[in-house]
């Protein structure tokens, strides 16, 4: 069962029963998501087109966050998102995202869930979305990407996820010089990706958070 609930900056996020696990970090969805994805991810390379790649669509906030930045930068980007369990209507269409921005910008968050799985749309002239109703152990893509946001629900809730043999799928999906950034730095998750050959950093994190992970695919 979803319910709705409100963090700490006004943003809303999704709590899941079942796993006892939030979508997004209850000190600030918003917040949190632009720190991890949008400044240690998008803005930290100037990739033009940038190919991003999204593990969990789940309530369309990075991707949304991605395209307002994409109306600033005027950048190129082809962003596709994969995910297991898209959210029904009547869940995405109550979270608050659209009315924390300006009308103009906030219309762009129904649009990225109106458009069609399985089916590259323009939502702009610059902001390319391929939405992929997809398990992520079943991708088999020879698409490569410049930054990866790796987004499941936390290795103590969805360990298989954070499994070496994941990140060995998402690090073949990468260019070298490509960027992984995720919420989570948990030490086995940078042995795992040292070992794959990535450049570990761990930025501070939003609230709540110490550290982040943010990695680079060396060439
Ligand atoms: C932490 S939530 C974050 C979602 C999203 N990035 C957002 O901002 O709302 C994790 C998402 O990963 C999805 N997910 C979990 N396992 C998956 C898998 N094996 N393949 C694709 N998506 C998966 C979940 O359904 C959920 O939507």
């Amino acid at each position: 069962m979803l319910k709705i609930i409100s963090t700490s900056d006004g943003s809303d996020t999704l709590y899941v029963q079942e796993l006892d696990e939030h979508y997004h970090s209850t000190f600030g969805a918003v917040k949190e998501s632009n720190h991890v994805f949008i400044e240690s991810g998008y803005k930290s390379i100037s990739s033009n087109p940038v190919r991003i790649f999204e593990l969990g669509f789940g309530t369309g906030l990075n991707t949304f966050l991605t395209l307002l930045e994409s109306l600033k930068d005027k950048r190129m980007v082809y962003y596709v998102s994969i995910e297991k369990y898209p959210l029904p209507a009547n869940i995405y269409k109550k979270l608050n995202y659209s009315t924390l921005y300006r009308e103009n910008e906030g219309s762009y968050y129904n649009l990225i869930h109106e458009c069609s799985w399985g089916i590259p749309r323009e939502i702009t002239d610059n902001f390319s979305l391929l939405k992929i109703e997809k398990d992520f152990m079943e991708m088999d893509t020879d698409m490569v990407f410049d930054i990866v946001y790796f987004d499941a629900f936390a290795p103590e809730k969805q360990p298989e996820m954070w499994s070496y043999n994941v990140l060995e799928l998402v690090a073949s999906l990468m260019n070298p010089g490509g960027v992984f950034v995720t919420y989570s730095a948990k030490g086995q998750l940078k042995r795992d990706l040292k070992q794959l050959g990535f450049l570990v950093e761990n930025p501070a994190g939003p609230p709540g958070k110490r550290q982040i992970t943010r990695a680079v695919k060396k060439s």
